[in-house]
């Protein structure tokens, strides 16, 4: 499929695998190559196995009795480079281009492939042109491993930015961002992408943000999902936003572990008295939603009020499991609030408070405890908390 002058899209859409890494539920995923034409031609990154069938196909069709010349890696992840060996084996002369980082890695993943004579370790800034196509290497160190680096083409003003700008789902018929749309079509997915992925590392995702904002882009060609080559400023100004941790949303995300529907009943009555107070929420249970899109959730909205049961003296395992994952990927800048229940003992504000302590987090003053279930007497409690997020 071709994209763009010279630039052809060899990469594939998976539809049969449910997990990501084997963790993120998906629907589909796209695992992106780009082969341009000249007078050397050259591979971006190769594919996942699970596309990796007709990947060679794909390729052969478009050279056809033409040579692969060059292969670059940005990325060494098995999600990209699992096929690797299979190509430059298909294509003996072809030099590998990468960081010193990742050409190291390239032994731990294929004992037997020698790729002594045939690698070209590049460093920041350093050029490999092809004919009328000069590629320029921009290193971006934990984006999303140390390896990785990015790659700008001066002709195409394209930048082949690995796993940057990527995100889950199944796209087909055209690779092209501006064929869908974006609010619904890509955003919540991207949103859930980025968090997960690389939301841990939003220093190391500024310090690329801003190597491109030095360079003049036509279009942002990530490993997964589609390819943009329009409204780039819109694109760049909300991983901006993820990268600096700031919230899209000013409103109040409300996650509740419960058993018997008891903390539920709470979680609902905060959600109304913050309706009244004319504050928007959204509510989610944390045993039925998967925890990547609360991160992801979370990476959206600027407050959070986690309420959980008391589980065998400690935190609902789900919370458990979610709060440990806000906390990993770096959440920051949030306000954050804390309800609990117990039938003997309530322990989840005194467990969720220590968790987030040492996080660049607000955390209200303000809790609600409620033993087994809601009653009168909790009213006041919920309503001061309802006031404390509504300011
Ligand atoms: C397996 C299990 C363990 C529990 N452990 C505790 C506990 O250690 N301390 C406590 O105060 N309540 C404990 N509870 C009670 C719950 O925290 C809670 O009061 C009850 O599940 C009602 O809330 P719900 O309707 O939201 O599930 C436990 C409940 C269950 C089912
Ligand atoms: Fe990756
Ligand atoms: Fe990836």
């Amino acid at each position: 499929m071709k994209l763009f002058d010279e630039v052809y899209y060899v990469g594939g859409c998976d539809r049969s695998q449910t997990l990501f890494e084997n963790l993120y539920p998906i629907q589909g995923m796209t695992y992106n190559s780009y082969l341009v034409l000249d007078d050397k031609n050259v591979l971006l990154d190769t594919v996942d196995w699970s596309v990796g069938q007709d990947f060679l196909k794909k390729i052969q069709a478009i050279l056809g009795e033409k040579s692969l010349d060059y292969v670059i890696v940005n990325h060494m992840e098995p999600d990209h480079a699992a096929t690797l060996e299979l190509v430059l084996k298909a294509y003996p002369k072809a030099t590998l281009v990468a960081t010193a980082k990742a050409l190291a890695m390239v032994p731990q993943f294929f004992e037997g492939l020698d790729i002594r004579d045939r690698s070209m370790a590049v460093k920041e800034g350093d050029l490999l042109t092809t004919g009328s196509h000069t590629y320029q290497f921009i290193l971006a160190p934990m984006v999303h491993w140390p390896e990785v680096m990015v790659t700008y083409e001066t002709k195409t003003k394209a930048l082949f930015s690995a796993d940057a700008f990527g995100t889950f789902g199944d796209y087909s018929g055209s690779m092209l961002a501006k064929d869908y749309d974006f609010a619904s079509d890509w955003l919540p997915e991207a949103r859930r992408y980025y968090t997960n992925i690389v939301g841990k590392y939003g220093v190391q995702v500024n310090a690329v943000l801003k190597k491109a904002a030095a360079l003049e882009i036509s279009a942002l060609c990530p490993l997964h999902g589609p390819i943009f080559t329009e409204n780039l400023g819109q694109v760049l100004e909300i991983y901006g936003k993820w990268a600096n941790y700031q919230p899209e949303e000013d409103g109040v995300l409300i996650c509740y572990g419960s058993i018997y529907g008891h903390t539920k009943e709470v979680a609902e009555r905060l959600s109304e008295e913050l309706r009244k107070r004319q504050v928007k929420t959204c509510l989610y249970d944390v045993s039925t939603t998967d925890a990547s899109w609360l991160v992801g959730k979370a990476f959206e909205y600027s407050k959070i009020v986690l309420a959980s049961v008391t589980y065998n003296g400690a935190l609902f395992p789900k919370m458990e499991y979610l709060a440990n994952e806000l906390k990993a990927h770096n959440l920051s800048g949030r306000t954050l609030a804390f309800m609990e229940n117990g039938s003997w003992g309530p322990l989840s504000v005194k467990l969720l408070r220590g968790l987030f302590e040492n996080t660049k987090n607000t955390i209200l003053e303000e809790k609600v405890t409620i033993k087994s279930s809601y009653h009168e007497e909790n009213q006041a409690e919920l309503e001061a908390l309802a006031d404390a997020l509504a300011k």
